[in-house]
């Protein structure tokens, strides 16, 4: 059997996973959730459950990973665990789906660096009709999931690895550079204070409950991505450092993106930020609202326009790069596949599951309309069903799962077993108490909580908080 490779230093094992959890949900997701709901309310909410409850479920992925050397269903079978075997099953159930309707976005988002190249700024006007030439974007999709595949094929250290090295820090020079713009248009200010300063009588249950969600799909959790690598990692590492670091690097892009984007959404409201008649909400934000500031950039705007996609694909590859390497490690490993064969397989696969997604933005009126669901009054598309199911539901429900597992299945002097190697003053610290604690109860008990209101909430109108 081949070798399955590994990371081969500590910084390409932190690049490869911060470059997996930040992506669209850091620089798409992240700056409409905050525009949506309730400003600095939001990121305050954010930072508190990165912090408190997704930090021990990260921390347990990667220990499983690590400790077992194999993809999230493998994992389980050898820890002598089969039944629990499902938990990895519905990560690469995930995996597929997120896939499938990420890369629909991301290609739009390609599509938009030579939009805004040539100074095309209008496409923001006919978003609808952009997107309705499905096969032009259709192909931009394509591109991307071929560039994604060549990634993976090329392996952990060498595709991997060597593409997060490369991108990771060219798109923290590239936001700074805009940060620095944006903060000198005029009325940024007033961008800048709708971001920053949390009115927190703005908290409610919504904010609350999609700052949750948010911080699981940014942070990549709850479907095995970082299972998978932390099978990569080396046994020298330490896994709690390097999650801290991961996580630290995830809310900084965030951050930046907020600083980045609320600035330019201050200068073309001409300070009126936050009045309801801007379109600061979903990918209206991104995709209609930045390129009419572009355009009033005048000379320069293009740059800044192409140069923003840019950064945005940058950050959407490495993301795409980890969503194919579950299902490509799982088929690696258990099917005995060759990596090369397993990853175009399984990226054709992917492509063709997200074609609905791609035809469901009004080019099909079935996608388009996809379903309703009991006590909504509009009907949700096909790329949003898949969120729904899979961001919102799926990845809590998967991160409920792991801890449970690792506290109650597993058991906690085995997960601190994995956890001290590497890191030789963690027993007895005050973070392998908190850690422990917060493994057993405090993740699952709200993880589990959130799911069932997710549930009843999204799919059933019935809304508890
Ligand atoms: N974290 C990625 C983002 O913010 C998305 C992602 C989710 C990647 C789950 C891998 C696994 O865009």
């Amino acid at each position: 059997m081949a070798t399955r490779g590994g990371f081969s230093s500590r910084l390409g094992f932190i690049a490869a996973a911060a470059g997996s959890a930040v992506g669209l949900g850091n620089i798409w997701g992240f700056p409409a959730e905050v525009g949506a709901g309730g400003g600095g309310a939001f990121v305050f909410m954010y930072l508190i459950f990165c912090f408190v409850l997704c930090f021990p479920v990260m921390v347990t992925e990667i220990a499983i990973g690590r400790k077992t050397e194999k993809n999230p269903v493998g994992a389980f079978n050898a820890l002598g665990f089969k039944k629990w075997n499902f938990i990895g099953k519905l990560g690469i159930i995930s995996g597929f789906l997120i896939l499938s309707f990420y890369n629909v976005i991301a290609g739009w988002a390609f599509g938009y660096i030579f939009e805004m190249a040539m100074g095309n700024f209008g496409v923001a006007e006919n978003f609808s009709a952009f997107k309705l030439q499905v096969f032009k974007v259709g192909g931009y999709g394509l591109v991307f999931m071929i560039t994604t595949a060549y990634v993976v094929s090329k392996g952990i250290s060498g595709g991997i690895e060597k593409a997060s090295k490369i991108l990771m820090p060219t798109l923290i020079l590239m936001m700074i550079g805009l940060v620095i713009y944006s903060f000198t248009l005029e009325n940024s200010g007033a961008g800048l204070s709708f971001y920053l300063l949390p009115d927190l009588s703005e908290i409610n249950g919504t904010v609350v409950y999609n700052a949750l969600g948010q911080a699981f799909f940014s942070l990549s959790l709850g479907m095995g991505a970082l299972i998978t690598y932390g099978s990569y990692v080396r046994k020298d590492e330490n896994i709690v450092t390097a999650a801290a670091l991961i996580t630290i690097a995830d809310i900084t892009v965030a951050v930046l993106a907020g600083l980045l984007i609320f600035p330019l959404l201050g200068f073309i409201t001409q300070g009126n930020i936050g009045n309801g008649d801007m379109a600061t909400a979903g990918p209206d934000l991104i995709f209609v609202t930045l390129p009419q500031v572009f355009e009033q950039i005048g000379t320069g705007g293009a740059l800044v326009g192409a140069l923003f996609f840019l950064l945005l694909c940058f950050a959407a590859l490495t993301s795409t790069v980890s969503l194919l390497e579950v299902p490509v490690s799982y088929v690696v490993d258990e099917f005995n596949i060759r990596r090369k064969r397993a990853v175009w397989m399984v990226a054709g696969l992917i492509f063709l599951i997200g074609i609905p997604s791609l035809v469901g933005n009004g080019y099909s009126e079935f996608f388009t309309n996809f379903i309703t669901y009991i006590g909504a009054d509009q009907p949700t598309s096909f790329l949003g069903f898949i969120g729904s199911i899979a961001n919102d539901t799926m990845l809590p429900l998967g991160g409920f799962l792991v801890v449970f597992f690792a506290a109650y299945v597993w058991k906690k002097h085995n997960l601190d077993d994995e956890l001290a190697k590497g890191n030789p003053n963690y027993k007895g610290s005050f973070v392998q108490k908190y850690l422990n604690f917060a493994v057993s109860y405090v993740s699952p008990v709200i993880l589990g909580i959130i799911f069932i209101l997710t549930v009843l909430g999204t799919f059933f109108g019935i809304n508890l908080i």
